[in-house]
Formats: C-alpha cells, structure tokens, sequence
C-alpha cells in the first residue's frame, strides 16, 4: 500500500489531564526489567511530565516459572495478546524481540487504538512500513528511539532536531556487542569467544548473538537511520552487511602496526552513480579507522554516529549504545512521549518517506581497501600487482611488505574507487601467480 492509500485517522480522543495511562509491558528481559523498576521508582516523576500517572498494568513473559523479584504475581502472564486486547490498557511497550511473533502483537496493538513503544530494531527494519500505515491509520502513536544506539537520541534527532535540514551522511558505530568484542581484542588480547561471552553476560547482545556479530543487528539500525535521515524507505535487506566473525586476532594487529582499529561501522549515504543519478546507500562491515580518529577511541560497548547535513555541518553522538539501564531511559522516554499524546492529544510525527530516493547498488559505493596478501619473494612481483591496479584505474596509496622465508606479506592500502571496481581487482589478484593467497580484505572509511 503506498502512503498516498492509507487512511489517515484523527489521533484518539485525549483522556484528560490526570487521567491514568494504561500500559502493557511485553517482555521483562533485560531491558523489560528496568523499564518496570524505573517507572515504578520514579512514578510521580512521570505523573508529572505526563499529566497523569503511567501505570503497568500487565506484564508478558513466555514463563510464569521464573523468579521476578519486585513483580506482583497478578500482572504476569504469558498471553500478550489478551493483554493488549483489555480495555484499561492505552499503550503498549514492546521488548520482546525477534520479528514475527512481536509484528503480530504490535499490528494487534496498533490496530485496536493502542499506540506502542518498541526497542526492537529487527522489527522496525523489516516491517516499518506495515507498522506505520497501521498507525496511521488508527490514528495512534508508534515510537521506537531504543531500536538505534539504545540511550543516544538518535532517532528524535532524525526525526525531528534535524527534520529542517538535508542529511548527506550517517556513520559510526551502532552495535555494542561488536565493538565489546573488537575492544577487548585489541586492547586486552582477549579471545573473540571470551568477549563475546562477557558482552552476553553483561546483557549486551540479542538473545541470538549471531545477529550481533554477523552485522544484522547494525544493519536493522543502519536501516533505520537511512530511512528517516534520507526520507526513503530502506529495508534490512537493502543494507549490504559483513560481520565481525572474520576479523581475527592478526587482522587486529596488523591493523595496529599500520596505525588503525578495526571497528564495525555502519554507514548511509546519499550518493551518486557514474551517470549523476542521485541514490541512498547503506552498509555495514569491518572498518579501518585511524587511531587519532575519534572512533577509534569508542571502546566497550559504547556507540558514537556522526551525521553530516548541508546546514548543521558535521554533528557527533556518543553514549551507551546497549544495556538494560540506558535502553530503558530511550523506551521510557518514548513512554513519556507517547502518553503524554494520551492524556493531552495529539500524535508524534510519524514517517515521511517523501524523497522515495532509489536504493544504490553496492558497486556503486566509493571506498578504499586494505589488502593483505602472501606472495611469493621474487623479483617483477610488486610490479604485476600494481599494474593490476593500474589497468583498473586505481592508485595505490601504500604498500608495506615483510618477509617470511620465501614468501613476503605484502599490505596494499588503496586510493579511493568504486566498491564493483576494488572487489574485482581482488578477484583478478586472487588469480595470479604472484599471489599465493588473499589474506584478508578491510575496508578503510577514511
Ligand atoms: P531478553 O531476551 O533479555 O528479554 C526478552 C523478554 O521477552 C523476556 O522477558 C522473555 O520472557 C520475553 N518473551 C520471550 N518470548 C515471549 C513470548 N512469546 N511472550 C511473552 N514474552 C516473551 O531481551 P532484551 O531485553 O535484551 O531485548 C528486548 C528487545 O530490546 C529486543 O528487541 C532487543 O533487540 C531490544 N534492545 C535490546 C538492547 C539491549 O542492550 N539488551 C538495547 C536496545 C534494544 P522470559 O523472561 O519468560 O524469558
Ligand atoms: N545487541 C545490541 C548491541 C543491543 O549490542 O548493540 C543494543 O541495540
């Protein structure tokens, strides 16, 4: 259905001030917990900027054989949906996670008046469209600051601090669990398995880690920005994406010695092909980034984004980018938001997908690339590799070469070129007789 199809209702009548919001509280994981302990701590706080109490009166789980200290028995169920369907209920806040069983829930929720609060990224990536037009067309409120960079402001930034100027570029790191790990590599030497490990134990990572380190999670956050940074709709699977589960311990040093980090960056552009038309990018893979960058210094599991608009210039974000506690304060500050249109009236700005701007082929993408090689340590062989990249018009920036015996490792940094034209001297490299084995390819950012 295009936007110009859905029915656009008035926003729901507003129950008044003082008037009690209802709320269901889907999920009590990590991020669920914190959401039901600082409201219920901080509930005059929220009264106040609300204009009336917000009250969880429900909480979903998938068991009722757990220990949840703190909360009273009667508000645990494991029937969602008869919980979003009870009359005392105005807002539902969705932690959950994972994509199908939540759309249901959510379509259910908005669809019968009910505006929603969600933290979950997989699901706005994938189904954001479907999600706004329902909201649209019930007239109710769908808020999801905690699905990108968890308590960084990144979504009410795109929205609404920059919705008056023309954004040409959003990069940085978006995933806490991977940079946990490529942290703890290179600054501790710890093993990707024990990082890993210690980033799912402090709560860092999706309840399926793959996700995290295979780029996917970046790449539904990467989704998001893209969307509403460039007012088009870029879906998941418009977001070319490498993970981290490649990067190994000698990739990291050797990045090191050349003067880089490896970071997982997630990168949306608006760009234009070799005929000048204008399109929107968005990627995510392992990244060289200079050690004097200050990327290269955002360790733990902390995120930072970088936006560049035509009038504001270039902006900086940088904060707690996973975890129960800054997660809660986005989703709560969505709760604030959402039941305060309760209480008064009224809606958030909803999606504008006006631009409708076409999603690039990768290929078209100008980067660099850090190529690692082992060759043979023979005279006429760096002069066949670098008129492999002369003959495709690329001009390389450095070469460092150490010898091993018989064999040398030869590093080759690129200039600038298209990503369809670098991939394809990898191939061609990859095919030489001069070259024993491609080690490793890693793209440079800047
Ligand atoms: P958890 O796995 O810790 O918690 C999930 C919760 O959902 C649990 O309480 C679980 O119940 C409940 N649940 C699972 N299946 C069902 C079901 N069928 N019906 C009812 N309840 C169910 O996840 P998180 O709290 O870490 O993440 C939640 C969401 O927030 C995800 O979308 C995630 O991507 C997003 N997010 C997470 C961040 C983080 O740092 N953790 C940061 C930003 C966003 P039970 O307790 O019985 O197992
Ligand atoms: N698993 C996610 C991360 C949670 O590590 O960044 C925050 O979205």
């Amino acid at each position: 259905m295009t936007e110009q199809q859905v029915g656009k209702a008035q926003p729901r009548a507003a129950k008044g001030e003082g008037a009690t919001v209802g709320v269901a509280l889907l999920g009590y994981g990590t991020v669920g917990a914190e959401v039901f302990r600082l409201l219920g701590e901080n509930r005059d706080a929220f009264a106040a900027r609300i204009g009336g109490p917000a009250e969880i009166r429900g909480v979903a789980v998938s068991t009722l054989d757990k220990e949840r200290p703190g909360v009273p028995r009667e508000l645990l169920t494991t029937d969602a949906k008869a919980l979003i369907a009870r009359d005392d209920i105005d807002l539902v806040v969705e932690v959950i996670g994972g994509i199908d069983y939540p759309r249901e829930l959510v379509l259910e929720a908005l669809k019968s008046g009910k505006s929603v609060v969600t933290a979950n990224k997989a699901l706005v990536a994938a189904h954001a469209d479907e999600l706004a037009d329902a909201a649209e067309a019930a007239g109710v409120d769908l808020y999801f600051e905690a699905a990108v960079a968890a308590a960084i402001p990144v979504v009410g930034m795109l929205r609404r601090s920059l919705a008056g100027d023309q954004i040409q570029r959003i990069s940085g790191i978006v995933n806490g669990t991977t940079n946990f790990i490529l942290d703890a590599m290179e600054s501790t030497g710890a093993s990707y398995d024990d990082a890993l490990a210690e980033a799912t134990r402090l709560g860092y990572a999706e309840a399926d880690p793959t996700a995290d380190v295979e780029g996917h999670d970046a790449a539904s956050k990467a989704a998001i920005m893209a969307s509403l940074g460039f007012h088009t709709r870029v879906k998941f699977e418009d977001v070319y994406c490498e993970g981290i589960s490649s990067v190994t311990a000698d990739d990291i040093k050797a990045a090191n010695e050349a003067g880089y980090s490896i970071k997982l960056l997630a990168i949306c552009e608006r760009i234009q092909d070799e005929s000048g038309v204008e399109s929107v990018t968005a990627r995510v893979h392992p990244t060289l980034v200079p050690q004097e960058h200050p990327l290269a210094s955002v360790s733990k599991s902390f995120n930072a984004i970088f936006v560049e608009a035509e009038a504001a210039g270039s902006l900086m974000f940088y904060g707690n980018g996973a975890g129960g506690n800054p997660t809660a304060s986005a989703v709560l500050g969505d709760v604030v938001g959402a039941s305060r249109n309760i209480v008064h009236g009224g809606r958030a700005p909803g999606e504008n997908t006006y631009a409708n701007l076409p999603i690039a082929d990768f290929g078209q993408v100008q980067t660099r690339y850090h190529i690692d090689m082992e060759v043979p340590d023979r005279t006429g062989v760096l002069a066949t590799i670098s008129n492999t990249f002369a003959a495709q018009g690329v001009s390389i920036r450095t070469v460092r070469q150490e010898e091993f015996g018989g064999t040398a490792r030869l590093i080759v940094v690129t200039h600038s070129a298209r990503e369809h034209v670098l991939a394809a001297i990898v191939e061609q490299l990859g095919n030489l007789e001069d070259v024993i084995n491609v080690n490793s390819v890693i793209r440079l950012d800047h």
